[in-house]
């Protein structure tokens, strides 16, 4: 069985989705901290999958999960993720995503599982220093979001080194889009994506998109992101998993498309979609936000064998599938 912990998530429900539709049997473990039971039962309708409610910052809960059920490899997704609340709560984000994948490392030595495949982020590059960003870039995060994240990859590759426990760091850049049947799809509170956001300002009720900042040094003022498709991005996972169980060593790859999209494009795309003339106020620059991030994929393709298929506008379609079915 694949243990998937935060599998009630955006991320890890698409996942589970995708080990289900390989043959694989799975188990969640979520606090539903920012995670939906009913993403769960959804999935649990798909195949095969055990739900177990638990929190990462407790040892025993975790530890019981291994005892119960027969663990193969684990992906782990758990972790919190909003950058500016890492900035006003670290102690949360240190606690939670570093004391909780530390729990999580020591639970698999414990029962000796040895194969993991960790979410970990653009964040942990920090200020790009060149675009497109390849793996060899220099990791300097800019908040604690990054700097957890960052913390728990350093711990996997010594815990690797000295206890042979492989791992493969994902790096998303931004992540888009929704299961092509909407089963499953982005569900934060709040919501701090784009594309969700520009989304829910075409329903009633909905507020004026805010664009942050026009004068951005980039083709047209606005910031430039990669965006990756959910189910692309779900499947790197599947491949990650098949890389470690045929013997590949601890390893990190970006997971992006190497293209760049402004915010003005994206927002095109979705009135484009959409069919709908989106309200949308100009905002001053946010703090924080560099200029452009772009992912150098050649890494993920040349030695997972991925190869990211679905475009912007698909994932825009699929994301407003999923916000038509849940709103409405
Ligand atoms: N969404 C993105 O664009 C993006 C980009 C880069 C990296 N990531 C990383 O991908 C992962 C998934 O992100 P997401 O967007 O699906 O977030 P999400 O909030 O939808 O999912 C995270 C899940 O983890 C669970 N969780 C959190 N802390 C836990 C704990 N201590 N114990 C048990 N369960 C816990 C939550 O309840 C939730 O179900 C995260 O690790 C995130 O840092 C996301």
């Amino acid at each position: 069985m694949i243990l998937v912990t935060g599998g009630a998530g955006y991320i890890g429900s698409h996942c589970v989705l995708a080990l289900l539709a390989k043959g694989f049997d799975v188990v969640i473990f979520d606090n539903l901290e920012t995670g939906h039971i009913e993403t769960v039962e959804t999935l649990k309708k798909e195949g095969n999958v055990q739900f177990v409610k638990g929190d990462l910052k407790n040892l025993k809960d975790i530890n019981s999960v291994f005892d119960d059920f027969q663990i193969d490899a684990v992906v782990h997704f758990a972790a919190l993720s909003l950058v500016g609340e890492s900035v006003k709560e670290p102690q949360k984000y240190y606690y939670n995503n570093v004391y909780g994948s530390l729990n999580l490392l020591n639970a698999m030595l414990e029962h000796n599982v040895k194969k993991i495949v960790f979410s970990s982020t653009a964040a942990t590059y920090g200020e790009p220093e060149y675009i497109p960003i390849d793996e060899k870039h220099p990791q300097n995060p800019i908040n604690p979001y990054g700097n957890s994240k960052l913390m728990v990859e350093k711990i996997m590759d010594d815990y690797s080194k000295a206890y042979d426990l492989r791992s493969v760091r994902l790096r998303y850049f931004n992540v888009a889009g929704a299961d092509s049947k909407a089963r499953a799809g982005e569900w934060h509170d709040p919501e701090t994506h784009l594309i969700p956001n520009v989304l829910k300002s075409t329903f009633s009720g909905g507020k004026t998109f805010e664009m942050y900042g026009d004068d951005y040094p980039t083709k047209d003022g606005t910031c430039v992101r990669d965006y990756i498709n959910i189910e692309d991005l779900a499947q790197a996972h599947i491949l990650a998993l098949e890389y470690l169980n045929n013997g590949g060593e601890t390893n990190y790859f970006n997971l992006g498309t190497k293209n760049g999209d402004t915010v003005k494009e994206v927002f095109s795309a979705c009135e484009k979609v959409t069919e709908k003339t989106i309200p949308v106020n100009i905002m001053p620059r946010r703090a924080g936000d560099p200029a452009s991030l772009v992912a150098d994929n050649s890494k993920a393709k040349e030695i997972l064998g991925w190869n990211p298929k679905h475009t912007l506008e698909e994932s825009i379609k699929t994301a407003y599938l999923w916000e038509n079915r849940f709103i409405n």
